[in-house]
């Protein structure tokens, strides 16, 4: 069972540890010794000093050029940030890999729990099976040519939350500094990898991360990956789960290789109806979208496009979904209508979640969800019989004679992005049947 999103903030008395280890050595009658084994040492988080910020200088051309190549992605959810692969129902096999690519998708966000993978003490080795398992991961879907955004997620205790069973408690004097050097260890190992990976330094930090904490934790964390990936794209997100409403208290460090992110779940009843890990459980039968669910919505990405105006960097909605307890025709609805509206202020963006519980894609079918994908995903359509002789609009779409993908036209902004889907949705109501066999142009 996953924890509750909504858990409140418990401040912990933080332990101090003392610096150095305690050795006694005390004389006895008999003229012997005695000593008490040494505990290492604690390492100190100001070996790693933050990154000076205050005059961010905004985003260089690799950077928005990274964050455009995001494109329309979709996250691998629940797979690696459960605390074990597999322990939430899904895993990344290799037919989501090929579906994913073959879907269009431009980019795959992989969320890692490296805490539940690491030592709980200095210095916090990952286990190396794990490691070799991202990695060869990362890999593959580099190899499908797809942009892969690798973060930490689920470091429990970096917001002071209560641990998933069968994770094991780091000293609280060691938590933060733990993330950090989990850092040096997994940018040291992804240091090689092309510019189409972007490092993503934590999910959704809340709780004891909210306001200076996380601008100081995200600044050390941003130093140690310098040392290995001087230039490589680096996305950081507000406080408040990446809450837009958080970017005013945002410092980025002066870094220009930066990608901001903030995730959009409004409105909340409906998007996460009946989920488990949200307390309390909200109530099922909210539909979408009306106009004030709309307005709900879209509030988020205003600011979030107004800031990235200010401030010169691009902002990638890492996050938006709503969970499959909610009726389908809204969930499309849904889709499609925060699709637009991230792609209309300028951004990219990454669906939560491709086969778990908010997803488009039945990993034990090995199908698409039909109507669902075509909220979000580029995937290749044939138009059936009745629409082969004829050329009908919608939306932006202009379909030919043939059924074949050549005869699609977008005049989206973005011609390479072509949004071949929803003709209209669901796909049932007109027979146009999905075909993922092979993938669409990319970027
Ligand atoms: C956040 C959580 C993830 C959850 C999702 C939707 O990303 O980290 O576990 O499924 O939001 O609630």
């Amino acid at each position: 069972m996953r924890p509750a999103r909504t858990s409140l903030f418990h401040p912990k008395a933080r332990a101090v540890l003392a610096a150095s280890a305690l050795l006694l050595a005390a004389g006895c009658a008999a003229g012997g010794s005695i000593s008490i084994p040494l505990t290492p040492a604690a390492p100190d988080i100001n070996a790693y000093p933050p990154m000076p910020k205050g005059a961010p200088p905004g985003a260089s051309a690799r950077a928005e050029a990274a964050a455009k190549a995001l494109g329309r992605g979709v996250n691998f959810g629940n797979m690696l940030e459960a605390p074990t692969e597999g322990a939430w129902g899904v895993s990344v096999t290799d037919d989501v890999i090929d579906k994913a690519a073959a879907a269009g998708f431009a980019s795959v966000r992989l969320p890692v729990r490296w805490s539940n993978h690491a030592g709980a003490e200095a210095p916090f080795t990952i286990d190396p099976a794990f490691m070799t398992r991202v990695e060869s991961i990362v890999d593959k879907l580099l190899a499908k040519n797809l942009v892969v955004v690798l973060n930490m997620h689920h470091y429990r205790q970096l917001d002071g939350d209560a641990l998933d069973a069968g994770e094991a408690k780091v000293a609280d004097a060691l938590v933060d500094v733990r993330f950090v050097m989990l850092w040096e260890q997994i940018a040291a190992r992804f240091k090689s990898k092309g510019d189409r990976l972007v490092l993503e330094l934590y999910n959704e930090p809340h709780g004891r991360m909210n306001g200076e904490p996380w601008n100081v934790l995200a600044a050390r964390a941003l130093g140690v990956v310098r040392k290995s990936n001087p230039e490589r794209p680096v996305v950081i997100g507000p406080t408040h789960w990446n809450s837009a409403g958080d970017l005013a208290q945002l410092k980025l460090p002066n870094d220009a290789n930066l990608i901001v992110t903030v995730h959009d779940y409004n409105p909340f009843p409906f998007t996460h109806q009946g989920a488990e890990w949200v307390t309390p459980v909200l109530p099922l039968g909210v539909t979408c979208c009306s106009a004030a669910q709309v307005a709900d919505m879209t509030a988020p990405l205003d600011v979030a496009k107004s800031w990235a105006a200010a401030k010169r960097y691009p902002v990638y909605v890492g996050e938006f979904g709503a969970y499959s307890k909610a009726d389908e025709a809204s969930r499309v609805t849904f889709n499609r209508t925060m699709r637009d509206a991230i792609e209309s202020r300028g951004m990219t963006w990454a669906y939560w979640e491709f086969a778990a519980g908010f997803g488009v894609y039945d990993p034990v079918k090995l199908a698409f969800e039909a109507p669902l994908t075509c909220g979000v995903s580029v995937v290749r359509v044939t138009l059936p019989a009745p629409f082969l002789s004829s050329t009908f609009r919608m939306r932006n779409l202009t379909f030919g004679a043939t059924p074949r993908l050549a005869a699609l036209e977008d005049s989206a902004p973005d011609p390479p992005m072509v949004p071949a889907m929803c003709v209209p949705c669901p796909y049932s109501s007109v027979g146009v049947e999905v075909a993922n066999e092979r993938p669409l142009r990319k970027s």
